[in-house]
């Protein structure tokens, strides 16, 4: 039997995109989802977590930046990919080196537009209203060690009509978050196909 491929998924806030992967992933017995690690104390993604029986650990800004705690507990639990969702830090370079490719991100715009540094959650859908944009979507991608430049792996889009406000973006975006992280990264740990959106 091949080895079970444990996931470490890294997360700052509310925590939808963890939870929608913890779940896609809770029957399968090749890939389980060992730990949620998340950076701001009152981040709900840790109650979600207990929710889902997933054991969590905050870690401090500079836990990550400054040292190799978080490196070494990826390490001993045996982790193989590291997946960001919602996670707001820029990932440490001790990880990166540990884990070459091992790193996926999801971004929520069609990178590279709107990516960057102060660019994540609504700040994404107000600067995509702004600009008046018609089309949006969501980017999947490798990490690197610069804010939403790393190779991107897959991206699925939406309408953005005239009327949209910010919030009506952030709700078609998370429909195509749920509907595709999960698949892009069972796809990607296998070796699968990408998915294609259905539109
Ligand atoms: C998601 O929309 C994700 O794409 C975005 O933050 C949100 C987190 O929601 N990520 C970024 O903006 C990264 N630059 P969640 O905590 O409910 O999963």
């Amino acid at each position: 039997m091949p080895k079970t491929k444990r996931l470490a998924i890294l997360a700052s806030g509310n925590g939808t995109n963890a939870q929608q992967i913890s779940e896609y992933f809770s029957n399968r017995s090749d890939v389980v989802v060992d730990i949620i690690i998340y950076n701001k104390r009152d981040a709900y993604v840790a109650v979600r977590a207990q929710k889902l029986g997933i054991e969590s650990r905050y870690f401090s800004r500079r836990d990550f930046m400054e040292s190799d705690v978080v490196l070494d507990l990826l390490k001993a639990r045996g982790i193989d990919y590291v997946i960001l969702a919602g996670f707001l830090l820029l990932v440490p370079d001790n990880i990166l080196e540990a884990f070459p490719q091992r790193v996926l991100n999801i971004h929520p715009a069609l990178l590279p537009k709107f990516g960057g540094k102060g660019m994540y959650g609504h700040h994404v859908h107000e600067a995509v209203v702004a600009n008046h944009e018609t089309e949006t979507g969501i980017t999947i991608h490798v990490v690197d060690n610069r804010y939403d430049c790393g190779t991107t792996i897959f991206q699925a889009r939406c309408k953005v009509a005239s009327t949209d406000t910010p919030d009506d973006v952030a709700a078609n975006i998370h429909l195509l978050e749920k509907e595709y992280f999960p698949k892009v990264i069972d796809a990607y740990i296998f070796d699968k196909p990408m998915p294609i959106q259905q539109s």
